[in-house]
């Protein structure tokens, strides 16, 4: 059994996307070891709980010192003796000793269809903003594995998006989710849990 944790900050669509991929059959031989968010308020702890899956909260407000919290949340993934880590809209940046210890074994969902609009200080709605003030007519999302930089580890799957007349950031973001992150994520889990190229 392929076993992965799923780290979240927020909503948690992305999860709730993987626990659908799961139980529909999409993603086989797979099973979220556990969710862990960096924020108690997070919706996705919710969604996590509803679906049966062990939730952790490594509260970044409660363990103020930055290597303490880096070990602890090292520490909350080792436990759960994962053969691969998801970011799923997870905001803190992952500890380099984590990125050594899971070489090739992390992998994240960016907005965007990277190189474009990616790096520090592009994330959420800001990623959104950044393709309309430009003016692109193709956005997306891409999926890459998690290396020492940002957003710049090896591209695994991407998915391009029209881009409509009249878009605004929120406009944009939700039909990216729908129509690419949702379907990249799944599809990338199922491809590494079965060592699909
Ligand atoms: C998504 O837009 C994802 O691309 C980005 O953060 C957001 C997370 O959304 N990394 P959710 O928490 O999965 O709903």
């Amino acid at each position: 059994m392929f076993r992965i944790a799923v780290m979240v900050s927020g909503g948690g669509t992305n999860l709730q996307a993987i626990i659908d991929a799961i139980d529909s059959g999409k993603i086989t031989d797979t099973e979220i070891a556990v969710v862990i968010s960096n924020n108690a308020d997070a919706y996705a702890l919710e969604r996590a709980k509803k679906a049966g899956i062990n939730a952790v909260c490594v509260s970044r407000k409660e363990i103020s010192d930055r290597d303490a919290y880096n070990k602890a949340l090292i520490a909350a993934v080792d436990e759960a003796n994962v053969d691969l880590v998801v970011l799923a809209g997870f905001l803190v940046v992952i500890p380099e000793e984590m990125i050594q210890k899971y070489r090739n074994r992390i992998i994240n969902i960016h907005p965007s269809l990277i190189p474009s609009f990616c790096g520090t200080g592009y994330y959420g709605l800001k990623v959104h903003e950044a393709a309309l003030a430009r003016g692109v007519k193709v956005s997306g999302a891409t999926v890459h594995f998690v290396d020492e930089g940002t957003d710049t580890g090896p591209i695994i799957l991407q998915k391009a998006v029209e881009v409509k007349d009249g878009d605004t950031p929120e406009v944009l973001q939700r039909r990216i989710m729908e129509e690419a992150e949702w379907k990249l994520l799944p599809q990338a889990i199922q491809m590494l849990a079965h060592k699909e190229s």
